[in-house]
C-alpha cells in the first residue's frame, strides 16, 4: 500500500516541482516503486522529466474527469525507473468542471485508490493555489511536505496553508499529517536566509527537515534537459541534498536504504 505524499504551498516558485521530481527519483533509486502525479496544469513536473505535454493523448484530466482507468494514463519514465501521471493544459479547466461533479473533493482519491497497491510511494506535485485541485491532492494524501523558500516572505501564507490543512483534516481526510517543512533555495552566504531557517524552525508547528536544499544553478538547469539532478549531475550539492531528503524520509519509516550513486 503506497504512502501518498503531497508537496504543497500556494506560493508560486518555492521549489515544489523541483522537490517532487528529485525526491521521486531518489526514492526510486533506493529501490522503491514510485509514482509521480502531476496535479499542476502548468505540467512542469511532466516536462521536467522529458514529457512533451502538448502532445499527450491521455493525462490526469482523463482519469479525474472522464473516469479513465489510471493504468491507461500512467507513463513510464525511461531511465528513471518510476512512473508518472502527467498533466496538461486541459487540467486548468478541471478545477471548474469538478465543482459540478459528484464527490468533487475525492476525484483524485478515487483515481489513486485503484493503483495504490502497485507502489511504495505516490508523490503529488500541487499547483500554486489552494483551489479544488490542491484540495483533491490533500484529500488523497496521507502526508504533506511544505517546501518553504529561504527568503524574506517565506512565512507569509503559511498560516493560511496550515488552516487549509486543518479544514481538510476536519472535514475530508482525518488522517492527514504534516510530514514537515522543507527549506529550499538556501544560500548559506546570505544572513537573511540563515535567519529565515531559524524562524521557520521556531515557528513551524511540527517538523522541519534537517536536509536543506541549497540554491544551485544545476538544480535549475536539470529540467531543461528533461532530467532529475540524479541523472544530470549526481555529485552536485543539490543532488546530495535531495538524496539526504529521501534518506530522511525513508528513515522516518524505519528504513535504512542504499542508493546506487
Ligand atoms: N534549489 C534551487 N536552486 C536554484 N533554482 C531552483 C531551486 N529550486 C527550484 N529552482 C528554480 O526555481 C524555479 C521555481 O521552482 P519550482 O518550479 O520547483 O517551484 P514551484 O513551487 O513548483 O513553482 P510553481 O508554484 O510555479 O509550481 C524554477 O525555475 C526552478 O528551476
Ligand atoms: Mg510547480
Amino acid at each position: 500500500m503506497a504512502k501518498i505524499i503531497s508537496l504543497i504551498n500556494q506560493k508560486g516558485g518555492v521549489g515544489k516541482t523541483t522537490s517532487a521530481i528529485n525526491l521521486v527519483t531518489y526514492l526510486a533509486d533506493a529501490g522503491k516503486f514510485v509514482l509521480l502525479v502531476d496535479l499542476d496544469p502548468q505540467g512542469n513536473a511532466s516536462s521536467g522529466l522529458g514529457i512533451d505535454t502538448r502532445n499527450l493523448k491521455k493525462s490526469l484530466y482523463q482519469a479525474m474527469i472522464s473516469g479513465e482507468h489510471p493504468q491507461d494514463v500512467i507513463t513510464k519514465i525511461e531511465n528513471f525507473n518510476c512512473d508518472i501521471i502527467p498533466s496538461s493544459q486541459d487540467l486548468a479547466g478541471a478545477g471548474v468542471e469538478i465543482v459540478h461533479l459528484d464527490n468533487r473533493e475525492f476525484r483524485l482519491y478515487e483515481v489513486l485508490r485503484q493503483i495504490r497497491t502497485d507502489y511504495d510511494y505516490i508523490i503529488i506535485d500541487s499547483p500554486p493555489s489552494l483551489g479544488l485541485l490542491t484540495i483533491n491532492g490533500l484529500t488523497a494524501s496521507d502526508e504533506v511536505i511544505i517546501p518553504v523558500q529561504a527568503e524574506y516572505y517565506a512565512l507569509e501564507g503559511l498560516s493560511q496553508l496550515l488552516e487549509t490543512i486543518n479544514l481538510v483534516r476536519e472535514n475530508l481526510q482525518p488522517e492527514l499529517k504534516v510530514m514537515g517543512a522543507l527549506m529550499t533555495m538556501y544560500d548559506r552566504r546570505n544572513r537573511l536566509a540563515r535567519q529565515v531557517v531559524r524562524e521557520v524552525r521556531d515557528h513551524f508547528p511540527g517538523y522541519v527537515f534537517d536536509s536543506i536544499i541549497p540554491r544551485t544553478v544545476r538544480l535549475a538547469e536539470a529540467p531543461g534537459f528533461g532530467k532529475s539532478i540524479l541523472h544530470f549531475d549526481a555529485f552536485s550539492k543539490g543532488a546530495r541534498a535531495y538524496k539526504n531528503l529521501a534518506k530522511e524520509i525513508l528513515r522516518m519509516e524505519g528504513e535504512n536504504k542504499k542508493f546506487t550513486i
